[in-house]
């Protein structure tokens, strides 16, 4: 439990499900004074046990600190808790929302929050699930007012590391959903390969950690060649083109015939094929991006 007299400044953690409890603990660890609200009563108990500061209503808790980081499940509810909000209190506050939304609800965010007379509105990616946060692991991602953030940024490390992305607010979330985005399409790679290993009745533990792992970290490497090839536009392959790679036979195919579902697959087969068709199997895989950008795809047909 920390002292109060001791700390190293006071920090108000609005929201605590999973991430804003973790967020908390990580404020508490770094000897911050923590002061939370949370619509549930018994999560704020169960913080003052941990040594956090209660509080009742959002007023109270924004008025207990100059830094007040929200963290709830989406901007909806922070409106909703924001509604109740005596907005006097928000003079001279910086508030930091960690809350999962797109680049437009956070420069909506930030217009309606600094509009209410906040000092400056950061909004915020978490690049970590709760367990990692205030691990050298966690990294979190910032925009909007670099006058708070430049402020706070020392207490926010108490979290993860700090990425401050520009003063556009919107810009952490597109970070954030980007970042998303290539998780979830590498998870998906691993659901189909573990998938495609159980239907064998081969172990998946095994498979994964002495072959997929290394397969996956292995192809990463690419990755940065991928990225040239796309910032200059030139695909012209060297060692692997698209007309070899779909003249390989069908992974969609292959899952079929294994009794797998393909559709995790279909869509970046689909995307192979019309490249090789359009003229283009002379290419580099990264060249798929010419049909997924986004001036590409408000001309030319979305695949369904
Ligand atoms: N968990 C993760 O791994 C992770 C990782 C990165 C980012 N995030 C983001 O962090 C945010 C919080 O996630 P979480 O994992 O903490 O979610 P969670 O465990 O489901 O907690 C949701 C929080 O929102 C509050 N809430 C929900 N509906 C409400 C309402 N109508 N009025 C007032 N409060 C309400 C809950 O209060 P009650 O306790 O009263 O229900 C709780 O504090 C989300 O935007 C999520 O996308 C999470």
């Amino acid at each position: 439990m920390t002292t109060n007299n001791k700390t190293k400044g006071a920090v108000t953690v609005v929201g605590l499900g999973a991430m804003g409890t973790a967020l908390a603990n990580a404020f508490l660890n770094a000897n911050y004074t923590t002061t939370v609200w949370n619509r549930s009563p018994e999560k704020v108990s169960d913080m003052v046990v941990s040594g956090a500061k209660g509080s009742t209503t959002i007023t109270e808790a924004v008025l207990a600190s100059p830094l007040i980081v929200v963290c709830v499940l989406n901007y909806e509810v922070v409106y909703r808790i924001f509604d109740e909000l005596d907005w006097s209190v928000l003079a001279d506050r910086i508030v930091v929302n960690l809350t999962n939304g797109t680049p437009k609800q956070a420069r909506e965010m930030a217009i309606f929050i600094e509009g209410k007379g906040a000092k400056g509105y950061v909004d915020g990616g978490i690049m970590a699930v709760p367990s990692l946060i205030g691990q050298k692991e966690a990294f979190l991602l910032y925009s909007g007012s670099k006058i708070g953030f430049e402020a706070y940024q020392s207490v926010l490390s108490a979290l993860g590391a700090v990425k401050f992305l520009g003063t556009d607010a919107g810009i952490a979330a597109l970070h954030d959903l980007a970042l998303l985005s290539g998780m979830y399409g590498m998870f998906g790679g691993f659901l189909q390969a573990t998938a495609l290993i159980d239907s064998a009745q081969v172990p998946i533990t095994e498979f994964t950690t002495s072959l997929l792992i290394p397969w996956l970290q292995a192809m990463t490497t690419a990755m940065p060649e991928m990225a040239a090839q796309i910032e200059v536009g030139n695909y012209v392959s060297k060692e692997a083109n698209l007309a070899m790679q779909v003249a390989g036979g069908s992974l969609v195919d292959f899952s079929i015939a294994q009794g797998v579902k393909p559709d995790l697959l279909v869509a970046v087969e689909l995307l192979m094929k019309q490249r090789v068709a359009d003229g283009h199997g002379g290419d580099d895989f990264a060249s798929l991006f010419e049909l997924i950008r986004k001036k590409a795809a408000s001309k030319t047909e979305v695949i369904p």
